[in-house]
């Protein structure tokens, strides 16, 4: 993980008599901590080779981004539910004009020809090519080939590079420079061999307990929600899909044999394909994928019909497999955020056009604006925060914080991996050690994802019911099995990087006081001072799943994040029929009625080497609030303006 160094006054240690440095002083601004992991320092990159420098400019008006939030999302604030539109968010968080005259004026004195830079559409970026040699000049560094210990592959990165201090202030981060690898996001979806228990052909599935199949029947029992009655113009759920691909054939299955009323077999989800992204054909089923897009779309569909589902798929497959995070669907989303414009970092994000694979990748530009948003989107993969640059996450973040300003709730599965973190690629044990870094299998410190460790996320952990029927209530998921890889948790714990929200802040309080465990600071950050999540829960374990034809009860957060976002959009399209508007980002109203939840108080999220953490009484990082009682959440929801 790398977090910001900025070491502003490097004269205090200075005798008094001394003048203060020249503003123009390089200044530390990024550094690696440690060596990164998995890569190894070659030899010096050469001096005329050419690079694609990108400076990302700092954002006006960032440090008001929590109040702006609170306006229209705090039932509190008179100014409740009047979100923002496009034009005014974009406006009002664009760099300030001097950021960009700073850097501009800074890089033509320092021998870049004005001709040579040119400035983003939103005047987000400043980017030129140059050599080896100017940017070692311009940001005082040294450019090193990186192997891959694993795949052999290379790239041109620092350990570090600095700004003059009197340009410090209007950067966010240059590019490239410490940015190595990312990883690709997975899947929340817990379908290994032992949890994924196919329903035996012909069996009698409507006599199956809801403790061995969970119904769309089994849910409204437990969750009180009504059966949809006619669909609101505008209030499409949106489920995003990465690497899976939503195989059609087996809607009409599902529909037939699981959804109560019937959902007419020709029903499809409105389909947008992202950079590429595919529908799935049998041969696409085959390869083994696409069990995380039919329990989703199909979760969603059973609760929330008569409304619609708009499906986005992301990607070309090749792209996504290999590298990718979730800024390629934030682009899509916001025109002002794309590459051109900002937020994708290369050899984190993927690389367009396509170039893996011989070409056979979508080859096409990456796609800017132009997709729809939803009042709700739900999204079932993640990503570790410790694997990730801090700027990077930071910067993302506040995208979902956008989305929430302009009415939209933004919904994560919070993981299948308890306190540590899914097994990846590279990462045999994504634990950490005590200074935040990965270690071969040997991490004893908690590992929270990304991207439920933003505070604008809402995040959604992993329940199960504790015997047959839904009146047994239910407990935090518990899967034991070998290795992070195998083991099912609810997801959760606190963000080693954003502090907890003030919606936030006397939940987190009440369980340190009360029920944190005492592992110590090199286990967790146990302070009350960090974000925690899962922020609520819902049902996560054998969910019924028809794929590739047959029938699966399908485990994991990626199941309980649709159910909840399928609850919040039945909520969205009541207060639509009494004309007013969807709730937008919901954490400051759902914190404030930890009555509205069932209290979830058994089970736990052991990880690390630990016990984690256990699901007490009221918000605990295992199943945060609780799982959504409709009958209560309705009124609150209503009497909102
Ligand atoms: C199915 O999808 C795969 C992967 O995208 C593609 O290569 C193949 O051509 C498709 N087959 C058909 C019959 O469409
Ligand atoms: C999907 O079903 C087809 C046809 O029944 C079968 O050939 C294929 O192996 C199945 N794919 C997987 C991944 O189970
Ligand atoms: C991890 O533990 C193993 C076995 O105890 C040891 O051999 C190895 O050196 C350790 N690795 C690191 C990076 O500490
Ligand atoms: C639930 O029902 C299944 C199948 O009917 C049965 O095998 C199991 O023992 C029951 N479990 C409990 C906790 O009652
Ligand atoms: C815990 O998190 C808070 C908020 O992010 C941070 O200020 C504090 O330094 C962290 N403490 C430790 C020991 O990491
Ligand atoms: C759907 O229901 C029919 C009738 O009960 C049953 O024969 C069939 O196996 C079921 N299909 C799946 C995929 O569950």
């Amino acid at each position: 993980m790398r977090f910001p160094t900025l070491i502003v006054a490097l004269a205090c240690h200075a005798a008094s008599s001394l003048a203060a440095p020249p503003p123009d002083r390089h200044v530390l601004h990024e550094k690696r901590d440690g060596e990164p992991h998995l890569w190894e320092k070659r030899r010096r990159a050469s001096q005329n080779q050419v690079l694609p420098i990108r400076i990302g400019l700092r954002q006006r008006n960032l440090e008001n981004a929590e109040s702006y939030v609170y306006e229209v999302s705090d039932p509190t604030s008179p100014n409740f539910g009047k979100h923002w539109s496009a034009e005014q968010v974009a406006n009002t968080f664009a760099p300030a004009p001097e950021a960009k005259n700073a850097v501009l004026k800074w890089l033509v004195n320092a021998g870049i020809d004005r001709k040579r830079i040119s400035l983003s559409k939103g005047h987000n970026w400043v980017q030129f090519d140059g050599t080896v040699k100017e940017a070692e000049q311009l940001f005082a560094t040294e450019y090193w080939h990186y192997q891959h210990l694993e795949n052999g592959g290379h790239r041109l990165a620092v350990d570090a590079y600095s700004l003059p201090g009197n340009v410090q202030k209007h950067i966010d981060f240059v590019m490239p420079t410490v940015q190595l690898d990312g990883l690709k996001p997975v899947a929340n979806t817990n379908h290994g061999r032992d949890a994924l228990a196919i329903i035996p052909q012909g069996a009698s599935l409507g006599s199956l307990p809801c403790g061995s199949l969970i119904t769309i029947d089994c849910l409204r029992k437990l969750y009180k929600f009504p059966k949809g009655s006619s669909a609101v113009a505008g209030n499409e759920i949106g489920i995003a899909e990465w690497a899976d691909y939503l195989y059609e054939p087996d809607l009409p299955i599902y529909f037939k044999n699981f959804t109560n009323p019937e959902i007419p077999t020709d029903t499809r989800p409105e389909f947008i394909a992202i950079d590429g992204g595919l529908r799935a054909n049998l041969s696409t089923v085959a390869q083994g994928s696409g069990v995380e897009a039919a329990l989703d779309v199909q979760a969603a569909y059973s609760i929330i019909h008569p409304q619609k589902v708009r499906y986005y798929q992301v990607g070309d497959g090749i792209n996504v497999d290999s590298v990718g995070t979730f800024n390629i669907f934030l682009d899509a989303l916001d025109e002002s955020y794309c590459t051109y414009e900002g937020g994708d970092q290369p050899y984190v994000d993927p690389a367009y056009p396509d170039p893996n694979d011989n070409g056979n990748g979508y080859q096409g530009p990456l796609q800017c604006g132009g997709a729809p948003k939803s009042n709700v989107i739900s999204v079932s993969y993640g990503q570790i925060e410790g694997a990730l640059p801090y700027f990077y996450q930071v910067r993302q973040c506040h995208e979902w914080m956008k989305l929430g300003l302009q009415g939209v709730s933004v919904i994560y599965a919070s993981g299948d991996s308890g306190v540590a973190n899914r097994y990846n690629s590279g990462y045999p044990n994504s634990c950490l050690n005590a200074d935040n870094l990965f270690v071969d299998n040997n991490g004893t410190r908690y590992s929270p994802s990304f991207p439920v460790n933003c505070p604008y996320i809402t995040s959604v952990g992993a329940t199960t019911l504790i015997g047959n029927d839904t009146d047994s209530g239910e407990r935090a998921v518990s899967r034991p099995g070998t290795g992070p890889a195998n083991a099912y948790y609810s997801g959760g714990g606190f963000s080693n990087i954003f502090p907890v929200p003030s919606y936030q802040a006397s939940a987190v309080q009440n369980f340190m006081k009360h029920y944190a465990p005492k592992y110590g600071p090199n286990v967790y950050n146990d302070t009350g001072k960090a974000r925690g999540f899962p922020d609520v829960a819902a049902i996560g374990l054998n969910v019924a799943t028809v794929w590739n034809g047959s029938t699966y009860g399908v485990g994991g957060t990626s199941a309980s994040a649709p159910i909840f976002a399928g609850i919040v959009t039945l909520l969205n399209e009541a207060r639509i029929k009494i004309g007013k508007g969807p709730i937008g980002f919901l954490n400051p109203t759902l914190y404030k009625h930890p009555e509205a939840f069932n209290d979830i108080t058994i089970g736990d999220n052991p990880g690390c080497g630990t016990g984690g953490f256990n699901a007490t009484p009221g918000w605990d990082p295992v199943t945060g609030l609780g799982s959504p009682n409709y009958e209560k959440l309705l009124p609150i929801f209503l009497r909102l303006p």
